[in-house]
């Protein structure tokens, strides 16, 4: 039998299915709740039951603490309703709103092995179809064993007609091994997105602090380019964290940028830098390199993409230095969900 939720301050009121997660009735009800992983891995789904009672379903235990559930605080895409009628709080991201969330066919345009493990592929759309999305959004591919693989979209929506996304070789990962050794251009998939809700927030004029490790940088770049094309004037400042110059895979992209927008700059973070490649750039965590820069943090947004203990690691270095917790937007990728 169905239960009901109520999503506070909106009021909207609506049926939650057998089976059904929060997040999943919000989403068939077209209500567009904040979410990443939809595994309880990322914690942007996070939000407060007001009355009623959930069950919390399977989440990672750092993410929604014991405390935080003792003060009412949930995942929505892990918990259901136990009770018959459930309330929440939770504001729904405006932006996303109209985006349709389509399943289609694409066809493996071009696979590009850029690095020792990252290949960039290049989608071709169906001519008769337009995808519309927010730059820094995500797809999920349908292997063809018959799983879902989220990868972000790393172009921006201006480019229209195609979707590039960046797969980092994963050792035992099965599509990334099947991209990596298998796959050929010209190849059928089907993917369903846009998805998520990490993109830029264009109603403010704060400067921006990107933070990426490795693929991480995938989204970020369709964020900066899909920036550039509007003449943003705010000021950008990418760090991307890689293990040694080997990994840093598209250094050429974000250094034409440096060198073509006075508001652009990139810093590229090495954390075990090769003594063949002598490195006289930037050592250590990524993290640590944007709270050893900006003392204050009040009057920025930090977006930051990639493994989840960097992401983890930057939300706490940066409300501790004075970063609203509102001004923080996170992608973190997890191997059990996805390849991003
Ligand atoms: S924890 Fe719910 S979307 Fe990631």
């Amino acid at each position: 039998m169905s239960k009901q939720l109520i999503i506070e301050p909106s009021g909207q009121q609506l049926s939650v299915f057998d089976g059904e997660t929060l997040l999943d009735a919000a989403m068939r009800e077209g209500f567009n709740m904040p979410y990443g992983c939809k595994n309880g891995s990322c914690g942007a789904c996070k939000g407060k039951v007001l009355s009623g009672e959930v069950a919390h379903g399977d989440h990672s235990p750092t993410v929604l603490t014991s405390e935080e559930i003792e003060k009412g605080m949930s995942l929505f895409c892990c918990a259901t309703p136990v009770s018959d009628s459930v309330s929440i709080e939770c504001r729904e991201v405006a932006a996303t709103k109209d985006i349709q969330i389509k399943t289609l066919p694409t066809r493996i345009e071009k696979i590009d092995k850029v690095s020792r493990d990252v290949a960039v592929l290049t989608l071709k759309l169906p001519s008769t179809e337009r995808l519309q999305f927010l730059a820094g959004q995500y797809i999920d591919i349908h292997t063809k064993t018959g799983n879902k693989r989220s990868f972000s979209i790393a172009n921006a929506p201006h480019q229209e007609g195609y979707l590039e996304l960046h797969i980092r070789h994963v050792p035992g990962g099965e599509f990334s091994g099947y991209v990596w050794e298998t796959m050929k251009e010209r190849e059928i998939f089907r993917f369903t997105g846009p998805l998520g809700s990490f993109f830029l927030r264009e109603d403010s004029d704060k400067p921006i602090i990107f933070i990426a490790t490795g693929t991480g940088f995938a989204p970020i770049k369709g964020i900066i380019e899909h920036a550039l094309h509007h003449n943003t004037q705010r000021e950008m400042v990418l760090y991307w964290g890689c293990r040694s110059l080997d990994d840093l895979y598209m250094p050429a992209v974000p250094s034409q940028w440096q060198q073509q927008y006075p508001n652009f700059t990139f810093i590229p973070v090495l954390s075990e830098p090769k003594p063949q490649h002598q490195w006289q750039g930037r050592t250590g965590l990524v993290h640590e390199a944007v709270l050893a820069d900006f003392a204050n943090l009040a009057h920025y947004q930090v977006y930051a993409c990639g493994a989840p203990v960097m992401v983890e690691a930057a939300v706490k270095g940066c409300i501790a230095q004075g970063l609203p917790a509102e001004e923080f937007y996170s992608d973190a990728f997890f191997s059990s969900h996805a390849t991003k």
